[in-house]
């Protein structure tokens, strides 16, 4: 009775209304919709090659630049310029190459991660941003034919995926004689080459190369009794370049890319002072959210080397190490 009842009941459903019910139709719409939420959960927190995920902040940058990179007043002029003429130009003629020259620890691979983090959402983190290091990539001159093809394929590769990639070459003094030639190709006035455009893509040189020369430029400076921000661009971008292509172990040795004139910028990194290295220590402590304590920077400061030996003007280490001397003053 009761089985038959139901029946009835089902067979009446079905012809007084056929659409109250179908539960297939309605699994489908629940699927579908469930999909496309993952899609855009994938999506959202996927890294993808477009605005949403790449977008230079202008502002951003002047700030970071302004407030967190010490002594280095034509660095941050010339980075913040070079970097939003080439953002805001939508068609530009070839890719940015940004050659960064300087001693250890004056700031060229924090300001590099400042760039990053201004350009891409996940900053250094990014799957566009590359960074190679010449002592970990390429160890070995015997190599260098091998390293040629790999870079090249890398690069290759990674624009077409994304043309809008950021490429950090550090340490290039450290690299075989030549091997940047390689990558010569990229950084020209080409419309594209086997289908692939490199015009939008950023490449940044780091190296320690021209650093002695950029620290007697500043040196005689100081003994002039001029200030440190009196230093010009121009007093430093015919030496530097100069300096970097004769010699030998620069990385950039008799390099296509300098007399082909396929560098944009030669940015000189000035040897870094007492209140630098202060300001470096008050800011590692923000960091660690420290009360600032103007007594341990001073400690911290004091306990750097300085060069030349006389006079103690510039510390040989820059800002590197700070933190680990601010654990122990502490
Ligand atoms: N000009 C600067 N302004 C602010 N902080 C700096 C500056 N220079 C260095 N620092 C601090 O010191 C640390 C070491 O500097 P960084 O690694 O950028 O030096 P570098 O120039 O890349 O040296 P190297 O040539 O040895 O690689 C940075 O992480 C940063 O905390
Ligand atoms: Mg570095």
């Amino acid at each position: 009775m009761q089985k038959t009842f139901t029946a009835l009941f089902l067979v009446t459903a079905v012809f007084v209304n056929v659409n109250a019910f179908e539960p297939f139709t309605e699994a489908r719409k629940v699927l579908a919709e469930i999909v496309k939420l993952g899609k855009t959960t994938y999506s959202f927190f996927q890294e993808s090659c477009d605005d949403s995920w790449i977008d230079f902040n202008s502002t951003g940058l002047q700030v970071d630049l302004e407030q967190k990179f010490f002594g280095q007043h034509i660095a941050s002029k010339v980075l913040l310029k070079a970097i939003t003429d080439f953002a805001n130009n939508k068609t530009p003629k070839k890719p940015l190459v940004l050659s960064l020259h300087g001693l250890t620890g004056t700031g060229k691979s924090f300001v590099s991660q400042l760039l990053a983090s201004n350009i891409y959402k996940k900053g250094m983190s990014s799957s566009f941003v590359h960074q190679f290091v010449a002592t970990v990539h390429f160890p070995y001159s015997s190599e260098i034919d091998i390293y040629k093809t790999q870079l090249q394929q890398w690069i290759k590769g990674n624009v077409s995926s994304c043309a809008r990639s950021m490429f950090i070459f550090d340490e290039i003094d450290k690299m075989p004689p030549g091997l940047i030639d390689s990558i010569k190709p990229f950084l020209d006035y080409y419309d594209n080459q086997d289908g692939v455009s490199y015009r939008r893509t950023i490449f940044i040189f780091l190296s320690h190369a021209g650093g002695e020369r950029i620290k007697q430029v500043a040196f005689e400076f100081w003994e002039n009794g001029k200030d440190r921000e009196e230093i010009q661009l121009s007093d430093l971008e015919e030496k530097v370049p100069l300096e970097v292509f004769n010699n030998k172990y620069s990385g950039l040795w008799h390099t296509s890319l300098i007399d082909k004139y396929l560098i944009d910028f030669f940015i000189p990194f000035l040897p870094l002072e007492y209140r630098h290295v202060r300001l470096c220590a008050l800011a590692e402590m923000a960091i660690r959210n420290m009360e600032p304590d103007e007594d341990i920077a001073d400690k911290v400061a004091k306990d750097m080397m300085y060069s030349p030996q006389e006079e103690r003007v510039f510390s040989s280490k820059g800002c590197k190490k700070i933190a680990s001397k601010l654990v122990y003053y502490k």
